[in-house]
Protein backbone atom coordinates (compact mmCIF):
# COMPACT_ATOMS: atom_id res chain seq x y z
CA UNK A 1 0.00 0.00 0.00
CA UNK A 2 3.30 2.34 0.31
CA UNK A 3 2.34 4.41 -3.01
CA UNK A 4 4.16 7.09 -4.44
CA UNK A 5 1.24 9.64 -4.39
CA UNK A 6 0.34 11.18 -7.86
CA UNK A 7 -1.39 13.90 -8.60
CA UNK A 8 -4.62 14.21 -9.80
CA UNK A 9 -5.40 16.32 -12.41
CA UNK A 10 -7.35 19.17 -12.81
CA UNK A 11 -10.22 17.35 -14.90
CA UNK A 12 -10.95 15.36 -11.51
CA UNK A 13 -11.85 19.03 -9.41
CA UNK A 14 -15.38 19.57 -9.48
CA UNK A 15 -17.25 21.81 -7.83
CA UNK A 16 -20.62 20.16 -6.91
CA UNK A 17 -20.71 17.17 -3.84
CA UNK A 18 -19.79 13.64 -5.09
CA UNK A 19 -22.61 11.43 -6.59
CA UNK A 20 -20.71 8.81 -4.53
CA UNK A 21 -20.26 4.92 -4.45
CA UNK A 22 -23.50 3.64 -2.75
CA UNK A 23 -27.15 3.95 -2.58
CA UNK A 24 -27.59 6.43 0.29
CA UNK A 25 -24.66 8.82 -1.59
CA UNK A 26 -26.38 9.14 -4.47
CA UNK A 27 -30.16 9.56 -2.61
CA UNK A 28 -27.94 12.59 -0.67
CA UNK A 29 -26.64 14.12 -3.77
CA UNK A 30 -30.28 13.73 -5.42
CA UNK A 31 -31.80 15.56 -2.49
CA UNK A 32 -29.36 18.18 -2.83
CA UNK A 33 -29.43 18.72 -6.21
CA UNK A 34 -33.25 19.18 -5.98
CA UNK A 35 -32.81 21.36 -3.30
CA UNK A 36 -30.69 23.44 -5.10
CA UNK A 37 -33.24 23.92 -8.26
CA UNK A 38 -35.94 24.22 -5.79
CA UNK A 39 -33.87 27.23 -4.37
CA UNK A 40 -32.58 28.86 -7.98
CA UNK A 41 -36.27 28.83 -8.87
CA UNK A 42 -37.13 30.58 -5.63
CA UNK A 43 -33.87 33.19 -6.45
CA UNK A 44 -35.35 34.00 -10.06
CA UNK A 45 -38.66 34.43 -8.85
CA UNK A 46 -38.07 36.62 -6.52
CA UNK A 47 -35.11 38.28 -8.53
CA UNK A 48 -36.95 38.47 -11.32
CA UNK A 49 -40.19 40.19 -10.30
CA UNK A 50 -38.15 42.51 -8.49
CA UNK A 51 -35.82 43.45 -11.73
CA UNK A 52 -39.19 43.61 -13.66
CA UNK A 53 -40.85 46.38 -11.10
CA UNK A 54 -37.68 48.75 -11.31
CA UNK A 55 -37.18 48.32 -14.87
CA UNK A 56 -41.10 49.11 -15.67
CA UNK A 57 -41.39 51.83 -13.05
CA UNK A 58 -37.70 53.22 -13.86
CA UNK A 59 -39.83 56.67 -14.60
CA UNK A 60 -42.42 56.60 -11.70
CA UNK A 61 -39.97 58.90 -9.76
CA UNK A 62 -41.91 60.95 -7.12
CA UNK A 63 -44.82 58.58 -7.25
CA UNK A 64 -46.84 58.12 -4.44
CA UNK A 65 -46.27 54.25 -3.36
CA UNK A 66 -49.36 51.74 -3.07
CA UNK A 67 -50.49 50.41 0.66
CA UNK A 68 -50.86 47.19 1.21
CA UNK A 69 -50.92 47.07 4.94
CA UNK A 70 -52.85 44.90 6.92
CA UNK A 71 -54.59 42.84 3.80
CA UNK A 72 -55.05 39.85 5.01
CA UNK A 73 -55.24 37.82 1.53
CA UNK A 74 -51.81 39.47 0.96
CA UNK A 75 -50.62 37.93 4.35
CA UNK A 76 -52.26 34.54 4.42
CA UNK A 77 -50.62 34.04 0.45
CA UNK A 78 -46.86 34.94 1.87
CA UNK A 79 -47.20 32.97 4.86
CA UNK A 80 -48.89 30.01 3.40
CA UNK A 81 -46.48 29.42 -0.40
CA UNK A 82 -43.27 29.34 1.81
CA UNK A 83 -44.86 27.22 4.15
CA UNK A 84 -45.78 24.87 1.47
CA UNK A 85 -42.21 25.09 -0.33
CA UNK A 86 -40.92 24.40 3.23
CA UNK A 87 -42.90 21.06 3.53
CA UNK A 88 -42.28 19.92 0.23
CA UNK A 89 -38.36 20.35 0.96
CA UNK A 90 -38.77 18.31 4.57
CA UNK A 91 -40.15 15.39 3.53
CA UNK A 92 -37.57 14.19 1.09
CA UNK A 93 -35.03 15.74 3.31
CA UNK A 94 -36.30 13.79 6.39
CA UNK A 95 -36.93 10.40 4.69
CA UNK A 96 -32.88 10.75 3.43
CA UNK A 97 -32.08 11.58 6.88
CA UNK A 98 -34.09 9.05 9.02
CA UNK A 99 -32.18 6.30 6.67
CA UNK A 100 -28.85 7.70 7.35
CA UNK A 101 -29.13 7.33 10.83
CA UNK A 102 -30.80 4.00 10.59
CA UNK A 103 -27.22 1.72 11.85
CA UNK A 104 -29.81 -1.76 12.61
CA UNK A 105 -29.62 -5.12 11.23
CA UNK A 106 -25.79 -4.14 9.86
CA UNK A 107 -23.51 -7.39 9.00
CA UNK A 108 -20.36 -6.36 9.96
CA UNK A 109 -19.34 -3.77 13.00
CA UNK A 110 -16.35 -1.56 12.94
CA UNK A 111 -15.30 0.62 15.50
CA UNK A 112 -13.60 3.64 14.29
CA UNK A 113 -11.27 5.44 16.93
CA UNK A 114 -9.27 8.44 16.30
CA UNK A 115 -6.55 9.93 18.17
CA UNK A 116 -3.81 11.98 17.33
CA UNK A 117 -2.92 11.84 14.61
CA UNK A 118 -3.89 8.24 13.32
CA UNK A 119 -6.88 5.86 13.09
CA UNK A 120 -7.30 2.94 14.83
CA UNK A 121 -10.20 0.50 13.37
CA UNK A 122 -11.25 -2.80 15.16
CA UNK A 123 -13.64 -5.48 13.26
CA UNK A 124 -16.34 -6.29 16.36
CA UNK A 125 -17.03 -9.42 14.99
CA UNK A 126 -13.31 -10.83 14.11
CA UNK A 127 -10.47 -10.35 16.53
CA UNK A 128 -8.71 -7.78 13.96
CA UNK A 129 -7.74 -4.60 14.56
CA UNK A 130 -4.98 -1.99 13.64
CA UNK A 131 -4.14 1.79 13.31
CA UNK A 132 -3.71 3.13 10.10
CA UNK A 133 -1.10 5.76 9.85
CA UNK A 134 0.05 8.30 6.84
CA UNK A 135 2.29 5.91 4.98
CA UNK A 136 4.91 8.37 3.24
CA UNK A 137 6.74 11.13 5.48
CA UNK A 138 5.07 14.07 4.46
CA UNK A 139 8.25 15.92 3.77
CA UNK A 140 8.79 13.70 1.18
CA UNK A 141 5.07 13.92 -0.29
CA UNK A 142 5.58 17.67 -0.12
CA UNK A 143 9.02 17.36 -2.11
CA UNK A 144 7.17 15.02 -4.92
CA UNK A 145 4.04 17.14 -5.40
CA UNK A 146 3.97 19.62 -8.17
CA UNK A 147 3.42 23.65 -6.43
CA UNK A 148 0.08 24.15 -6.22
CA UNK A 149 -1.57 20.55 -6.80
CA UNK A 150 -3.57 17.92 -4.92
CA UNK A 151 -1.56 14.95 -3.81
CA UNK A 152 -2.98 12.01 -2.18
CA UNK A 153 -2.05 11.19 1.18
CA UNK A 154 -1.58 7.31 1.56
CA UNK A 155 -1.71 4.85 4.88
CA UNK A 156 0.35 1.84 5.83
CA UNK A 157 -3.05 0.20 6.27
CA UNK A 158 -5.85 0.62 4.86
CA UNK A 159 -10.08 -0.02 6.00
CA UNK A 160 -10.62 -3.41 4.54
CA UNK A 161 -14.52 -3.35 3.82
CA UNK A 162 -16.90 -6.26 1.82
CA UNK A 163 -18.83 -5.46 -1.32
CA UNK A 164 -23.05 -5.61 -0.46
CA UNK A 165 -23.00 -6.09 3.13
CA UNK A 166 -24.37 -3.36 5.52
CA UNK A 167 -21.36 -1.65 7.55
CA UNK A 168 -22.26 0.08 10.34
CA UNK A 169 -19.30 2.19 11.98
CA UNK A 170 -19.17 3.47 15.54
CA UNK A 171 -16.63 6.00 15.95
CA UNK A 172 -15.34 7.49 18.73
CA UNK A 173 -11.72 9.00 20.23
CA UNK A 174 -8.69 8.90 22.45
CA UNK A 175 -8.17 12.68 23.10
CA UNK A 176 -9.55 15.28 20.96
CA UNK A 177 -12.44 15.31 18.69
CA UNK A 178 -11.85 14.25 15.25
CA UNK A 179 -14.34 13.41 12.00
CA UNK A 180 -14.25 10.25 10.02
CA UNK A 181 -15.03 11.72 6.49
CA UNK A 182 -15.61 9.34 3.05
CA UNK A 183 -17.30 11.28 0.77
CA UNK A 184 -18.29 8.70 -1.55
CA UNK A 185 -19.99 6.86 1.43
CA UNK A 186 -21.89 10.49 2.07
CA UNK A 187 -20.41 9.24 6.02
CA UNK A 188 -19.08 12.12 7.96
CA UNK A 189 -19.14 11.74 11.48
CA UNK A 190 -17.98 12.90 14.42
CA UNK A 191 -15.29 11.27 16.78
CA UNK A 192 -15.81 12.59 20.34
CA UNK A 193 -13.86 11.50 23.18
CA UNK A 194 -15.92 9.92 25.84
CA UNK A 195 -19.02 8.87 22.97
CA UNK A 196 -20.07 7.23 20.55
CA UNK A 197 -21.30 8.16 17.37
CA UNK A 198 -22.97 5.74 14.76
CA UNK A 199 -23.26 5.44 11.36
CA UNK A 200 -23.37 3.04 8.56
CA UNK A 201 -22.70 2.31 4.72
CA UNK A 202 -23.37 0.08 2.17
CA UNK A 203 -20.76 -0.20 -0.51
CA UNK A 204 -21.81 -0.82 -3.80
CA UNK A 205 -18.83 -1.54 -6.06
CA UNK A 206 -15.07 -3.04 -5.19
CA UNK A 207 -12.73 -0.51 -4.85
CA UNK A 208 -10.37 2.16 -3.39
CA UNK A 209 -12.57 5.20 -1.45
CA UNK A 210 -10.32 8.16 0.25
CA UNK A 211 -11.36 10.65 2.95
CA UNK A 212 -9.89 12.82 5.67
CA UNK A 213 -10.30 13.97 8.99
CA UNK A 214 -13.04 16.44 8.80
CA UNK A 215 -12.44 17.90 11.84
CA UNK A 216 -9.76 20.68 13.39
CA UNK A 217 -8.08 18.48 15.76
CA UNK A 218 -3.99 19.90 15.95
CA UNK A 219 -1.07 20.36 14.01
CA UNK A 220 -1.41 17.14 11.93
CA UNK A 221 -5.15 17.59 11.31
CA UNK A 222 -4.06 17.56 7.79
CA UNK A 223 -2.32 14.43 8.12
CA UNK A 224 -4.94 11.82 9.22
CA UNK A 225 -6.09 10.42 5.92
CA UNK A 226 -8.29 7.69 5.71
CA UNK A 227 -8.27 4.90 2.96
CA UNK A 228 -10.85 1.97 2.66
CA UNK A 229 -10.35 -0.79 0.18
CA UNK A 230 -13.79 -2.79 -0.59
CA UNK A 231 -13.45 -5.95 -1.71
CA UNK A 232 -15.89 -8.58 -2.64
CA UNK A 233 -17.56 -10.64 0.43
CA UNK A 234 -15.51 -13.80 -0.68
CA UNK A 235 -11.97 -12.06 -0.75
CA UNK A 236 -13.02 -10.12 2.35
CA UNK A 237 -13.78 -13.46 3.85
CA UNK A 238 -10.50 -14.71 3.25
CA UNK A 239 -8.33 -11.47 4.14
CA UNK A 240 -10.04 -11.29 7.83
CA UNK A 241 -9.39 -15.03 8.18
CA UNK A 242 -5.26 -13.96 7.05
CA UNK A 243 -5.39 -11.65 9.11
CA UNK A 244 -6.85 -12.71 12.37
CA UNK A 245 -4.42 -15.89 11.69
CA UNK A 246 -1.39 -13.25 11.73
CA UNK A 247 -2.08 -10.81 14.40
CA UNK A 248 -2.98 -13.98 16.78
CA UNK A 249 0.59 -15.34 15.97
CA UNK A 250 2.76 -11.94 16.55
CA UNK A 251 0.39 -11.69 19.60
CA UNK A 252 1.89 -15.13 20.92
CA UNK A 253 5.02 -14.11 19.89
CA UNK A 254 5.11 -10.81 22.07
CA UNK A 255 3.61 -13.01 24.97
CA UNK A 256 7.00 -15.46 24.02
CA UNK A 257 9.29 -12.11 24.02
CA UNK A 258 7.80 -10.79 27.00
CA UNK A 259 8.19 -13.65 29.31
CA UNK A 260 11.73 -14.24 28.23
CA UNK A 261 14.58 -12.33 30.28
CA UNK A 262 16.76 -9.23 28.80
CA UNK A 263 19.80 -8.14 29.12
CA UNK A 264 21.04 -4.30 29.41
CA UNK A 265 22.65 -4.71 25.62
CA UNK A 266 19.38 -6.48 24.34
CA UNK A 267 17.38 -3.69 26.28
CA UNK A 268 19.59 -0.71 25.39
CA UNK A 269 19.07 -2.00 21.25
CA UNK A 270 15.41 -2.50 21.08
CA UNK A 271 14.64 0.44 23.67
CA UNK A 272 16.66 2.79 21.25
CA UNK A 273 14.56 2.24 18.45
CA UNK A 274 11.42 2.56 20.33
CA UNK A 275 12.60 5.93 21.54
CA UNK A 276 13.73 7.22 17.94
CA UNK A 277 10.34 6.24 16.36
CA UNK A 278 7.83 7.41 19.24
CA UNK A 279 9.38 9.37 21.85
CA UNK A 280 12.32 11.53 20.16
CA UNK A 281 10.01 13.71 18.07
CA UNK A 282 9.24 15.38 21.27
CA UNK A 283 11.96 14.73 23.85
CA UNK A 284 14.68 14.94 20.94
CA UNK A 285 17.52 12.47 20.14
CA UNK A 286 19.57 12.93 22.97
CA UNK A 287 16.89 13.17 25.44
CA UNK A 288 17.46 17.22 25.87
CA UNK A 289 13.89 17.66 25.30
CA UNK A 290 12.59 21.22 24.29
CA UNK A 291 13.07 23.40 27.63
CA UNK A 292 9.54 24.81 28.79
CA UNK A 293 7.79 22.61 25.87
CA UNK A 294 8.96 18.76 26.47
CA UNK A 295 10.51 17.92 29.63
CA UNK A 296 14.36 16.83 28.99
CA UNK A 297 14.75 12.79 30.04
CA UNK A 298 18.70 12.81 30.29
CA UNK A 299 19.62 13.61 34.05
CA UNK A 300 15.99 13.97 35.28
CA UNK A 301 14.41 13.11 38.27
CA UNK A 302 11.77 10.86 36.81
CA UNK A 303 14.23 8.52 34.49
CA UNK A 304 17.19 8.56 37.17
CA UNK A 305 16.03 8.03 40.62
CA UNK A 306 15.31 4.74 41.65
CA UNK A 307 11.75 5.34 43.77
CA UNK A 308 10.69 6.82 40.28
CA UNK A 309 10.92 3.77 38.15
CA UNK A 310 8.04 2.52 39.11
CA UNK A 311 6.31 6.31 37.86
CA UNK A 312 8.40 6.65 34.65
CA UNK A 313 6.59 3.12 33.41
CA UNK A 314 3.44 3.81 34.45
CA UNK A 315 4.39 7.48 32.05
CA UNK A 316 5.14 5.21 29.33
CA UNK A 317 2.23 3.07 29.81
CA UNK A 318 -0.33 5.69 30.38
CA UNK A 319 0.80 8.88 29.53
CA UNK A 320 -0.06 12.46 31.83
CA UNK A 321 -3.30 13.58 31.21
CA UNK A 322 -3.52 16.95 30.50
CA UNK A 323 -0.37 17.12 28.50
CA UNK A 324 1.02 16.19 25.39
CA UNK A 325 2.00 12.77 27.27
CA UNK A 326 0.30 9.84 25.89
CA UNK A 327 0.35 6.46 26.85
CA UNK A 328 2.22 3.95 25.01
CA UNK A 329 0.62 0.45 26.25
CA UNK A 330 -1.58 0.17 23.39
CA UNK A 331 0.84 0.55 20.30
CA UNK A 332 3.93 -0.99 21.97
CA UNK A 333 4.36 -4.56 23.03
CA UNK A 334 4.96 -4.73 26.89
CA UNK A 335 8.74 -5.87 25.75
CA UNK A 336 9.24 -2.32 23.85
CA UNK A 337 7.84 -0.67 26.79
CA UNK A 338 10.44 -2.59 29.44
CA UNK A 339 13.32 -1.52 26.75
CA UNK A 340 12.38 1.94 25.90
CA UNK A 341 12.35 2.63 29.79
CA UNK A 342 15.38 0.42 30.08
CA UNK A 343 17.11 3.10 27.22
CA UNK A 344 16.00 5.99 29.13
CA UNK A 345 17.65 5.02 32.59
CA UNK A 346 20.34 4.07 31.05
CA UNK A 347 21.05 6.20 27.85
CA UNK A 348 22.98 10.01 27.79
CA UNK A 349 24.45 9.13 30.78
CA UNK A 350 21.80 8.60 32.76
CA UNK A 351 23.39 5.31 34.21
CA UNK A 352 21.07 3.97 36.75
CA UNK A 353 21.63 -0.01 35.41
CA UNK A 354 18.06 -0.28 35.43
CA UNK A 355 17.16 -3.03 33.66
CA UNK A 356 13.25 -3.93 32.94
CA UNK A 357 11.81 -6.65 32.09
CA UNK A 358 8.36 -6.87 30.15
CA UNK A 359 7.06 -9.06 33.04
CA UNK A 360 7.09 -6.49 35.57
CU1 LIG B 1 -8.09 14.27 13.41
CU2 LIG B 1 -8.43 16.34 12.35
Amino acid sequence: MLLASGAVSASEITFNMTRGATAISQQVYDLHMTIFYICCLIGLLVFGAMLWSIVRHRKSRGAKAAQFHESTRIELLWTAIPVLILVAMAVPATSTLLKMEDTSKADLTVLVTGSQWKWHYKYLEHPVEFYSLLATDRKQIKGEQPKGDHYLQEVDQPLVLPVGKKIRFLMTSDDVIHSWWVPAFAVKRDANPGYINESWTKIDKPGTYRGQCAELCGKDHGFMPIVVVAKPAEEFDGWIAKTAETQAAAKAQQQDLASQTMTLPQAMEIGEKVFLGHCAACHQPAGTGLPGIFPALKGSKVTTLAENRNHHLDLVLHGKSGTAMLGFGKQLSLQEVAAVVTYERNAWGNNTGDVVQAAE
